[in-house]
């Protein structure tokens, strides 16, 4: 008997422990799905419902489901939205918090107020407006209306009054109610619109209507009455004006199928059907690619495939070029687009506003559809109202009717049109005055085109009077020429013969020499030579860089760096005292710096640097990137930026080195920059496509630095991990210990760790744990915001330091625009096993030098971001 009970009890025991373990990672109470009804006070997350993706209250006979969810293809924790589903079809009819998503862990918090979004830290995100009296219940009808209801059963606030994108059968869009349209993953509000109107239904872009219900040939005009609202029901759409008559129909075919009107992402209006299992398009308007207006991007021209096809393809107004990587299109001289209009927007003395005058059967979609401001005007009128406004940025002339329809404030595509219209389009561009000058010639020499911008004129007239002088003076003086080596140059202007108002000290090679003491004392190589300590005569000690390339390529550098670093000055950029240009001699003396470069301190074996001096350092570099991007008077991209050209002093003070590759930036250069060299490891992907460098890719390079800063190891290196092994001898397990170098891609690493949420474990290891979480944390979340592959969603410099010193939100990465690392770590790792030991000095560079071994790659990143060794050190 006692055994007995003994025995039972036991059991039971067992039983409830199994049953807690096994339950134990879910919340057991809050697994309950509610059908039609919740009720104050109520609070859930995505999070509590994860095994029913989010889902917890359906309509009576679950057509509908009210969800926290993911849009797809996001995979972000912190990338939920609260909305309305169409079971079967999975389709999304109405969200909350479309433009501000909540994580998985936020709160949906249903009170007798109404309902909220609610972040962990209990900021409020979206919720329903207040009410005079209180929410009994929160009701999902079948229709999919979402509807809050008081003590007395009346409805006090319902979703169907709150359209995002979509309406559907049984639900009403008043007169003056938009619907707008979604990006293209739904979440996140577009520029498309949709519209009714007293006498119509129109579809909008920035304002600007480019289509009409009542213009589409399945549209029939019953009644001659004002619209009052818009419906959809199982035979077709209708705007019914009041008492319910029908002024405008579009007849589709009787179904009972479920049924959607919704604006699309791409800013066509469509209504589809969902039957047997898939979704039959029954309407679209417009039904012309070239009558969206956006269609070929900004200033691109769209044209019918083939005369009278619905299909458009894109090219550019004749004698305007495409805008690399994008399908918008400049005008020839890129430049010249005029700013945006701000509160500072006024044109300079030597700026002139000029047009760039469309061909003849081109016109714009807007054009049809608005009335013109002048009538009766000669060309000279619309002009001068244009050139009066800022956000004017051209216009359109009907020489019939002497009418212009000026453009305003963001501009789409352009259309062929044949033989319908006489306007013409006028495009408004910005001229100065010195550009006049520089037109004829296309290349000009590089110490021109640094000088130019700067101090211009005067400096360029120096400059000749001083280039004739030397150049007078050196057919006098062979024999020195000889003696010196000076190579037969074709570069226009030869720097060792004068010295350059305004840049720094011109030494003379003997000094230098002597301050070096013979170049004995080398102190590290760089890019472009190597560069040795030093002494001069007033006892400062400076690092001398001896360029050894003094090909052509290198001597242009050289006058770019001098030109560009004499005249910067920032706490965290290096300073050039001076240099000096002797014969073939290319020398550039910078302060001294004590601890030399971040790749010494960070991966060599001195003592480790610690948290907040790697924080400092991150900081320093950050604030010089961004004083190179925006704090000077012309933009300068860095170019190459990666430890060994941050150098430190002994307080651990950051200041960028190296500006050989730099160059200012004029809009026309980004786009074939072809003289560019970087290196590799911290390269961003575009460098491998065509797109234009830019600013951003200093952003990615520095992505890439700062994850090394937080792991203290190189991103493309191998783990080393001690392995316990059991060897079988036979008479009992014996264990042994071997240590197996794992190929390991941090940045990829860094990916998974925060999709995880474990930033602490990419923190050096040798700082045992002495970090700041919180840290840790911002510099990872900066870092892979920094590294997205599309250059437009990595922050600015500018941008980046602000979330480091907390003045604005951190970012949040964006999975799907890293998941190219994905890539490149799958080649590292593959490309490491096959190599074996020797990866790290093949891969420490770039998973793109595996490229080389392997021509023959496709799929979406293989043309992308990959290619040979040799295309990456750029052309010869
Ligand atoms: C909900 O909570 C509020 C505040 O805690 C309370 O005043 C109210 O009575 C609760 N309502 C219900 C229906 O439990
Ligand atoms: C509201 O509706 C519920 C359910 O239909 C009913 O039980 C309740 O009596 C109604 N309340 C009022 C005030 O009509
Ligand atoms: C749809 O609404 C129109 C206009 O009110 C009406 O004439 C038609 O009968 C309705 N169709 C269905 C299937 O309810
Ligand atoms: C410029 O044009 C816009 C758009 O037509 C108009 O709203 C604005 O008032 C104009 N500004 C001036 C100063 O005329
Ligand atoms: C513009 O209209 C005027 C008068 O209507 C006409 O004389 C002139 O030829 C037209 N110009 C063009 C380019 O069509």
């Amino acid at each position: 008997m006692d055994s007995n009970l003994f025995f039972s009890f036991t059991t039971t025991l067992l039983i409830i422990i199994f049953f807690h373990v096994s339950y134990f990672p879910l919340p057991s109470f809050s697994l309950r799905i509610y059908s039609e009804f919740i009720y104050p006070n109520f609070t859930t997350s995505n999070l509590q419902y994860v095994s029913n993706t989010g889902a917890f209250l359906t309509s009576q006979r679950t057509t509908f489901k009210a969800a926290i969810i993911h849009h797809e293809p996001s995979e972000e924790v912190a990338d939920f939205y609260f909305s309305i589903i169409h079971v079967e079809s999975n389709q999304i009819i109405w969200s909350a918090n479309r433009d501000s998503p909540i994580s998985n862990s936020d709160k949906f918090s249903l009170t007798s107020n109404g309902f909220s979004l609610v972040r962990e830290n209990g900021q409020r995100i979206w919720s329903t407006p207040p009410f005079n009296s209180s929410v009994r219940a929160l009701q999902l009808q079948e229709s999919g209306n979402l509807v809050l209801i008081d003590n007395f059963n009346r409805t006090i606030w319902q979703s169907f009054d709150h359209p995002t994108d979509t309406i559907v059968v049984g639900q009403r869009l008043p007169v003056g109610t938009l619907l707008l349209s979604g990006l293209q993953n739904n979440v996140l509000t577009g520029n498309y619109s949709f519209m009714l109107i007293d006498h119509d239904a129109v579809l909008q872009w920035n304002s600007d209507t480019y289509w009409k219900i009542s213009m589409d040939t399945s549209t029939f005009k019953d009644k001659n009455s004002p619209v009052a609202y818009l419906m959809l029901n199982g035979t077709g759409l209708y705007l019914c004006g009041y008492a319910n008559v029908v002024v405008f129909q579009v007849i589709l075919n009787y179904s009972t199928a479920f049924r959607v009107a919704q604006l699309n992402y791409d800013g066509r209006f469509t209504i589809k059907s969902f039957l047997n299992k898939q979704w039959t398009q029954e309407f679209v308007g417009p039904q012309k690619d070239c009558l969206i207006p956006n269609f070929c991007g900004a200033y691109g021209l769209c044209t019918e495939a083939v005369a009278g096809s619905n299909s458009g393809t894109c090219t550019c107004p004749s004698g305007f070029r495409s805008k690399t990587g994008t399908r918008s299109c400049l005008p020839p001289n890129a430049s010249s687009l005029p700013p945006a209009c701000g509160n500072g927007t006024r044109l300079s003395s030597s700026q002139m506003v000029s047009y760039e005058e469309l061909s003849t059967g081109i016109d714009y979609f807007s054009n049809a559809f608005s009335t013109p401001i002048l009538s009766g005007q000669d060309l000279l009128a619309c002009a001068n109202i244009c050139s009066r406004n800022c956000s004017c940025l051209g216009y359109f002339y009907e020489n019939s009717s002497g009418s212009c329809y000026p453009l305003n404030n963001q501009l789409g595509s352009f259309l062929t049109v044949d033989g319908q219209t006489d306007r013409k389009g006028y495009i408004k561009t910005i001229v100065s005055a010195n550009n006049k000058n520089e037109k004829k010639g296309k290349n000009p020499p590089i110490v021109a085109l640094v000088l130019i911008p700067t101090t211009a004129v005067s400096l360029l007239a120096i400059l000749i009077v001083v280039g004739l002088f030397a150049w007078r003076k050196s057919r006098s003086k062979k024999t020195k020429e000889v003696k010196l080596g000076r190579p037969s140059s074709n570069n226009s202007v030869e720097i060792d013969t004068f010295s350059i108002p305004g840049l720094p000290v011109r030494f003379d090679y003997e000094e230098l020499d002597k301050a070096t003491n013979n170049f004995q004392n080398k102190i590290g190589s760089g890019g472009f030579g190597d560069v040795y300590k030093g002494t001069l005569s007033d006892k400062t000690t400076v690092a001398v860089k001896k360029i050894t390339n003094s090909s052509n390529q290198g001597k242009k550098e050289f006058c770019t760096e001098i030109a560009i670093i004499g005249n910067i000055h920032h706490v965290n950029l290096v300073k050039l005292r001076g240099f000096c240009a002797q014969g073939r001699q290319r020398l550039l003396v910078y302060e001294y710096m004590s601890r030399g470069s971040l790749d010494r301190t960070l991966f060599g074996s001195g003592p480790v640097l610690e948290w907040q001096e790697r924080f400092e350092i991150a900081m320093g570099t950050a604030r010089g990137l961004a004083y190179l991007h925006s704090g000077c008077e012309q933009k300068i991209i860095h170019c190459d930026v990666k430890p060994e050209n941050i150098l430190l002093n002994d307080h651990f003070q950051v200041k960028i080195s190296d500006f050989g590759l730099s160059k200012l930036l004029s809009p026309e250069q980004s786009s074939h920059f072809t003289t560019m060299r970087g290196t590799r490891g911290y390269l961003a992907p575009e460098w491998l496509t065509s797109s234009a460098i830019s600013d951003k890719t200093d952003v990615y390079s520095f992505g890439m630095v700062l994850l090394e800063i937080v792991s203290g190891r190189k991103n493309c290196s191998t783990k080393t991990q001690t392995h316990s092994i059991e060897i079988d001898s036979g008479s009992g397990g014996d264990s042994s210990s071997s240590t197996v170098s794992i190929p390991l891609y941090f940045p990829l690493y860094a990916l998974e760790m925060h999709e995880e949420r474990r930033y602490k474990e990419l923190a050096d290891p040798k700082l045992e744990g002495r970090v700041r979480n919180e840290e840790v944390e911002m510099l990872v979340r900066v870092a892979l915001c920094c590294v997205h592959e599309d250059p437009s969603l990595r922050p600015s410099m500018a941008n980046v330091v602000s979330m480091m010193e907390g003045g604005i939100p951190l970012g949040t990465p964006r999975v799907e625009g890293l998941n190219f690392l994905r890539f490149y770590g799958r080649r590292f790792t593959e490309a490491s096993n096959i190599e074996g030991s020797n990866v790290g000095n093949v891969f420490a560079l770039f998973p793109q030098a595996m490229a080389s071994s392997e021509s023959t790659t496709t799929g979406s990143y293989g043309s992308l971001s990959y290619m040979s060794s040799q295309q990456v050190s750029g052309p010869r």
